[in-house]
């Protein structure tokens, strides 16, 4: 069964105030477009196609007329509103209709990868039960951490600890079976009154079900949540597409060399983009040729 993805793109951003009391965090410009499209394009890379992004009352309406039902970009997109924030796995109490009897992929909209996704890849195809990722940091105590063995089994797994057992930071990008909907469930909210994705994990690391996989280096994740790291992760994509003159997540480029869109698709979708810089770009992949 194919795996569907979630992109949680809800909260309240308070940490990027004021720029975020108009519109949503994962609706700010990373260089030159929302951050909303970076997540969604890990997940395109990776044939992810039926995809539920879940928001805010206020911005759900906003993501809906950026991205519309994703026909554009040859996936199938689907809303849910979070009326409240109540913790990142309510994200599967929201999405249960969507998830129904798959196995599900969740990526958190603010989260930017860049590099080869082999290891996402590699945990869609060998998950059996959940599946995250370690990503040496010098700031855990910011994130969800996991603590290993010597033989790569999984010792510990704490949310922002005070002491980090280790440098190995969670991504938000999880792969799971469909136990998952059943966990969160049966999940009570955590002491701060969310439903703690790390609690999720501690349930399938009890059941001798969690995987952890290492990121090592050649692969970039970035961090929006502060403004200073927003502007790094804008600063960094700018240095990169200027470089390579690739632009990093054009979601219809992704998804002509993906083949979700036939040539003659994705000459319509940028038939209906404003002329602009994205549009020349996009423009110029059918005259040079060069899908890398
Ligand atoms: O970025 C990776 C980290 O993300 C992980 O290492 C942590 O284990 C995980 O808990 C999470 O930590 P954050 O401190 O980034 O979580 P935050 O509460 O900021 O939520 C992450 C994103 O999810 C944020 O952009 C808003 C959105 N969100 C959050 C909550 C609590 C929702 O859409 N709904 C919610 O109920």
């Amino acid at each position: 069964m194919a795996t569907k993805g979630i992109i949680l793109a809800g909260g309240s951003g308070s940490r990027l105030y004021p720029m975020t009391s108009a519109f949503s965090k994962q609706l700010q410009p990373v260089y030159d477009k929302p951050l909303i499209y970076y997540p969604l394009s890990t997940l395109m890379l990776v044939g992810i196609r039926d995809i539920l992004l879940i928001s805010t009352p206020q911005d759900t309406p906003n993501f809906e007329r950026l991205l519309g039902d994703g026909s554009r970009y040859g996936i199938s997109l689907s809303y849910a509103v979070q009326d409240a924030p109540r913790g990142l796995a309510d994200a599967f109490r929201v999405g249960k209709d969507f998830v129904g009897g798959s196995p599900v992929s969740l990526i958190l909209g603010d989260n930017l990868f860049f590099g080869k996704l082999d290891f996402y890849r590699r945990a869609l195809a060998n998950n059996t039960g959940a599946t995250v990722f370690g990503y040496p940091v010098t700031d855990a105590e910011r994130y969800g951490v996991v603590e290993m063995g010597p033989d790569g089994k999984v010792l510990s797994i704490e949310e922002k600890p005070a002491k980090p057992k280790s440098n190995l930071a969670i991504p938000g990008l999880y792969v799971y079976n469909n136990d998952v909907m059943q966990i969160a469930a049966d999940l009570q909210p955590s002491k701060r009154g969310e439903l703690e994705i790390t609690d999720v994990h501690q349930a399938y690391l009890k059941q001798g079900a969690l995987n952890v996989e290492l990121i090592g280096r050649g692969v970039a994740w970035l961090d929006t949540g502060t403004p200073e790291s927003l502007l790094d992760a804008g600063v960094f994509v700018h240095a990169i597409e200027k470089r390579q003159g690739l632009k990093i997540g054009c979601l219809e480029e992704i998804a002509l060399q993906q083949g979700f869109l036939s040539t003659d698709e994705f000459k319509t979708s940028i038939g209906m983009l404003p002329k602009s810089s994205y549009r020349t770009y996009c423009e110029s992949l059918l005259s040079n040729g060069t899908i890398l």
